[in-house]
């Protein structure tokens, strides 16, 4: 795991290829294996491969995500506020734990953040942007869009030695 980590980097830049179907299942299935509060589940998820929507959903924040458009798939993640008071975490781990799962088919993937976040021309925030455009249901919120696909840039891995390890305190700040 650790190696895995290590690896793994936000990719914008993928091959035209479209993502297998077997990879697109296994990183849904890792998405539905995520912890969540309560075992509550809030998120679901939304798979975009059709190109003139994924061109659409590049408008989702301002300044525009330019690399969207050329993604080959994106997975809409959202939660239901009304289910929980902790659909962002929830949502965020089932983010987090599909990365690994594309990291380990060798597929890209880049978290491009939606709550809080403001979408082209700045008059409609991105989570209004983003529901309107998948007719997504009141009740639900959108933490954030997955780019994903066959990566076409090669990034440095990490290594242990550069870690921040200033950031780990022993049983007091
Ligand atoms: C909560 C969160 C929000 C992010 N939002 C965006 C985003 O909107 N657009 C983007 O291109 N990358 C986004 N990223 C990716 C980060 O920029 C990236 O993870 C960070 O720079 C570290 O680089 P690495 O992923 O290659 O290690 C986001 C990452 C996280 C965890």
């Amino acid at each position: 795991m650790l190696e895995l980590l290590m690896k793994r980097r936000s990719i914008r830049k993928y091959k035209p290829e479209t993502v297998s179907e077997e990879s697109l299942r296994k990183i849904m299935q890792a998405a539905l294996l995520s912890p969540s509060s309560r075992g509550r589940n809030p998120w679901e998820f939304i798979v975009v491969q059709n190109k003139e929507v994924l061109q659409e959903l590049g408008k989702c924040r301002h300044p525009k995500q330019a690399f969207l458009p050329d993604t080959p798939a994106a997975i809409v993640v959202l939660g239901d506020a009304s289910l929980t008071d902790v659909w962002v975490e929830d949502c965020s781990i089932a983010m987090t734990i599909m990365q690994l799962e594309a990291e380990t088919l060798g597929l890209g993937s880049c978290w491009i953040q939606i709550r809080n976040r403001m979408a082209q021309g700045e008059e409609q925030t991105s989570n209004d942007f983003v529901k309107e455009l998948l007719h997504i249901p009141e009740q639900y919120e959108v933490l954030a869009i997955l780019a994903l696909g066959v990566p076409d840039e090669e990034k440095p891995g990490r290594m242990l030695e550069e870690l921040q390890y200033s950031k780990i305190h022993n049983e007091e700040f």
